[in-house]
């Protein structure tokens, strides 16, 4: 277990010397505790899988920093982060494009299919929201059922591609169902579907798990591009932060759909990302919490009788079928923001794993 911790910090962790940190004026761990739970007047938000400890404590200090340059640009403090990010992910500065959210890069993959015309394959469900401007792009959208199990059905994936299709999606860990992929049989299937169409792949989750991203792929590979997101893991989600990892050439025609190449995230934001990768601690913290609540949950699911399905994630994908009472007015009178029905059929729901305080609230809701 402490050797697994151990490799998972390696692989998010700067694990680099000498990165220049200059905007920074201070690095001092504000002595507040940042993890303390949401007030109790306010709504229990459960909804989108956010971080309900962060930003950390030295991302909160340097995006305060940082208000007071804001009236300038900043290409240094962007390329420092690109550079520092290259490092993490092993490959060099110009395999990395910057976007306000991976929502943006998102979009500019769906634009770049788009201008090719064709046919796009993502499983069912998964994360789909950015597939409607896809579709309204031109992209014809074709999904692909999970196994029983709530596993990406790969195989499945690999006969679904069309002579058209242009862009694959393989969520990993897969949203709404915390499922993963096989590291082994993703990267035969990766080497199978990039002779046909550019595979796109989403590590939003991968933090949270123990498997090492696929970024040092995309060196040899001009079909993959990986998505990264400081949403998630580093709590920044409303600061609007994520990144491609791809080929040269990949990143290249990306950038040119881009109107100010890397130039979306905001001065605070860009230094709040720089500190949140220096914040181990915050991250490590993060993890070992969440697998704590996690498990908690789950435990409290499976004795109300509900499925719950394995999670790899910050989220859990659990059925309706054998809950009595309605579900979604129990949130609702409690004071708890969840989400919807993915699948009729069985009733499957997903619901954010917050602080164990706000977990032990929720399952008093539904007890
Ligand atoms: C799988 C996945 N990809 C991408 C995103 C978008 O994240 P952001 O734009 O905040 O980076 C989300 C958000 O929940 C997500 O779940």
């Amino acid at each position: 277990m402490e050797s697994n911790r151990r490799l998972w910090l390696k692989q998010i962790s700067l694990g680099v010397a000498g990165i220049g940190l200059a905007n920074f004026k201070s690095f001092a761990r504000p002595t507040q505790d940042f993890f303390t739970i949401s007030p109790d007047n306010l709504p229990i938000k459960l909804s989108s899988n956010e971080n309900p400890y962060g930003p950390s404590p030295l991302a909160r200090t340097a995006m305060i920093d940082n208000i007071n340059i804001s009236n300038r640009y900043n290409w240094q403090l962007t390329s420092e982060l690109i550079e520092t990010l290259a490092k993490i992910n092993n490959v060099a500065a110009d395999n990395i494009l910057m976007g306000a959210g991976s929502t943006e890069i998102l979009d500019l993959v769906a634009r770049f299919s788009a201008l090719q015309k064709g046919s796009l394959i993502i499983a069912d469900p998964s994360y789909a929201y950015w597939t409607n401007t896809a579709q309204k792009l031109g992209l014809i959208k074709i999904t692909v059922p999970l196994t029983a199990d709530k596993k990406l059905n790969l195989d499945a994936m690999l006969k679904a591609i069309k002579p058209d299709t242009k862009l694959i999606y393989v969520c990993n860990p897969n949203n709404p169902t915390g499922t993963i992929c096989d590291r082994n049989k993703l990267i035969k299937f990766i080497t199978e579907a990039t002779k046909k169409a550019m595979v796109l792949v989403d590590e939003a989750y991968l933090e949270f798990t123990d498997q090492q991203s696929l970024s040092s792929l995309v060196i040899e590979n001009k079909n993959l591009i990986v998505v990264k997101t400081f949403s998630k893991i580093y709590g920044l989600a409303g600061a609007r932060i994520g990144y491609a990892i791809a080929n040269t050439k990949t990143i290249e025609q990306l950038s040119e759909l881009q109107s100010w190449v890397n130039g979306s995230i905001s001065v605070p934001s860009t230094a709040a990302a720089l500190a949140s990768l220096k914040d181990e601690k915050f991250a490590s913290d993060t993890h070992s919490l969440n697998q704590k609540a996690r498990q908690f949950t789950i435990e409290r699911l499976e004795k109300l009788n509900l499925v719950c399905i394995p999670s790899y994630s910050n989220f859990i994908y659990f059925s309706l079928t054998n809950y009595k009472k309605d579900f979604f007015e129990q949130l609702k009178i409690n004071n708890i923001i969840g989400t919807k029905i993915y699948e009729e059929q069985g009733k499957w729901t997903r619901i954010t794993v917050g602080s164990m305080q706000e977990m032990q609230k929720f399952i008093s809701a539904i007890e």
